[in-house]
C-alpha cells in the first residue's frame, strides 16, 4: 500500500510511449528526484491555476530546485472559464518571451483544467514538448491526468478543440485531496464509482464496503482507490486510445449527465451530474431489460450512501436536457448513444433507447 516511502507504479502501456502513474502521499516532494532520473527535458515551466499556483506551487518548485532542476511558473486564473484558446495563446506567448523551446518540458500542477491546457498547449507549443501530470483534485487524479486527451472549450461546446497527447508521467500525490472541498471531492468520486460499474464488480463491492474509509480519505483506501482506477483507465486506454471503441465505456454515465449539467449552466458542477446521470442509465437498461432491478438498485444506493444526488432537479427543463442529448459529442448522425450497464462491472454501448424511457428515468425519483 502506498506511503511517503513506497510509491504504488501503474504503468501505461502505448509502445514508445509508455508512461508511469506514480502514486503516493507526499509525493510533491519528489517530483523533482524523479524527474532528474528520467532527462526529459533541460528545464521545465510549471503551469497551475492561481488558487492551486498557491497551495502547492512553492513546494513543487522546491522540489525540483533541490534536484537541480531549472524551472519557471506560470499561472492562469482557476475555473473553467479559463479553458479557452485565449489562456492558451497568452501561455504559448508567456513562454516564447522566456526562450522556453524544443528541449523544454512542462509540468501541469492542478485539477483537470490545469491538465487540459496544459496538455494541449505542450502538444502544440514548438510542434509538441513534453510534458507531466501533477493532478491535484480526485477527478483528475483518477481521470483526466490519464490517458493523453487535452484541449479547450470553444463558445459552441466544451473540449472542442483538442489533442491526443500522452504526458511522460503522472505524479499523484493522495495528501493533495485534504484541501480540496467536498463538492469537488464527491465529483471524483462519482468517476470513482464510474470505473467499478463498467469494469469491476470487485472494486464496487470494495466502495460499498469501505465507503467510510474512503470518505475520511484514509491513506490506504484512498491509494488502492486511485491505483484501481487508474489501472482500469491505462487497461481501456492501451486498447482505444483514440476512443474508436472500448474507450467510449469510460462515458458510462456521461450522455445524460452531460445534458443535465449543461441545462443547469453548470451549476451542477460534471462529477455530480455523472451521477444523476449513472442512475437514470441503470434505470435505462432495467427498462430495456438489460439490467437487473436490484443491480440499478445498488449502483443507485453506493451513489446516495456516498451522499450524491441521483435525482434530476425538477427545475431543470427536460426539453433543453433532450436538445442537449441531440448536440451532445457522443451524438452521431442524429443517433444518441448510451453506455448501459448490463451487469455491476460490464457495460454495452447502444443507441436502442426509447424516448419515453429517457422521459421516464429524467423524471423519475
Ligand atoms: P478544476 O481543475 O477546475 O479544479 C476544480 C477546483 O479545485 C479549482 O477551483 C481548483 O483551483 C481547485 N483545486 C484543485 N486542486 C485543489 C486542491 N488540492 N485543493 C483545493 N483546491 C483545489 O476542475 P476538475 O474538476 O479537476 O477538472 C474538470 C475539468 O477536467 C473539465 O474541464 C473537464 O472537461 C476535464 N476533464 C478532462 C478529462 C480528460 O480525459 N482530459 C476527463 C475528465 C474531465
Ligand atoms: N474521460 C474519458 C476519457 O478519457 O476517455
Amino acid at each position: 500500500m502506498a506511503d511517503s516511502t513506497s510509491p504504488v507504479t501503474v504503468q501505461v502501456g502505448l509502445g514508445e510511449r509508455s508512461y508511469p502513474i506514480r502514486i503516493a502521499a507526499g509525493i510533491l516532494d519528489r517530483v523533482g528526484e524523479d524527474l532528474r532520473k528520467r532527462s526529459l527535458a533541460r528545464r521545465y515551466c510549471v503551469i497551475s491555476d492561481d488558487y492551486v499556483a498557491d497551495l502547492y506551487g512553492e513546494r513543487l518548485m522546491r522540489s525540483l530546485a533541490g534536484a537541480g532542476i531549472t524551472a519557471g511558473l506560470l499561472s492562469f486564473a482557476r475555473g473553467e472559464e479559463s479553458k479557452n484558446l485565449q489562456t492558451i495563446a497568452e501561455l504559448a506567448s508567456a513562454l516564447a518571451r522566456q526562450g522556453y523551446d524544443r528541449g523544454d518540458g512542462l509540468i501541469a500542477l492542478g485539477g483537470g483544467v490545469t491538465g487540459d491546457i496544459t496538455g494541449f498547449l505542450a502538444s502544440i507549443y514548438m510542434r509538441g514538448i513534453p510534458f507531466v501530470q501533477v493532478p491535484t483534485t480526485l477527478l483528475a487524479q483518477v481521470d483526466s491526468s490519464v490517458g493523453g486527451k487535452t484541449g479547450v472549450d470553444i463558445p459552441e461546446g466544451k473540449n472542442l478543440v483538442g489533442t491526443f497527447y500522452q504526458p511522460r508521467a503522472v505524479y499523484i500525490d493522495t495528501d493533495c485531496l485534504a484541501t480540496l472541498p467536498g463538492r469537488e471531492l464527491l465529483g471524483g468520486l462519482a468517476e470513482v464509482i464510474k470505473y467499478g460499474v463498467i469494469r469491476d464488480a470487485g472494486f464496487f463491492d470494495y466502495l460499498e464496503s469501505q465507503r467510510e474509509a474512503v470518505l475520511a480519505l484514509d491513506s490506504d483506501a484512498v491509494s488502492r482507490v486511485i491505483a484501481r482506477c487508474c489501472e482500469i483507465k491505462a487497461r481501456v486506454v492501451e486498447e482505444d486510445e483514440r476512443e474508436g471503441g472500448l474507450r467510449r465505456i469510460l462515458n458510462f454515465g456521461h450522455t445524460l449527465g452531460h445534458a443535465i449539467e449543461a441545462a443547469s449552466r453548470f451549476r451542477i458542477i460534471h462529477g455530480l451530474a455523472i451521477a444523476m446521470g449513472m442512475r437514470a442509465a441503470a434505470d435505462l437498461a432495467v427498462r430495456g431489460g438489460m439490467l437487473a432491478a436490484g443491480d440499478a438498485a445498488r449502483i443507485r444506493a453506493l451513489l446516495e450512501a456516498y451522499g450524491m444526488p441521483v435525482v434530476v432537479p425538477p427545475e431543470l427543463d427536460r426539453q433543453e436536457i433532450r436538445s442537449y442529448l441531440q448536440t451532445d459529442k457522443k451524438t452521431v448522425a442524429g443517433r444518441v448513444f448510451f453506455v448501459l450497464p448490463e451487469a455491476i462491472g460490464r457495460v454495452c454501448i447502444t443507441d436502442a433507447v426509447r424516448p419515453e424511457d429517457i422521459d421516464a428515468v429524467l423524471d423519475s425519483d
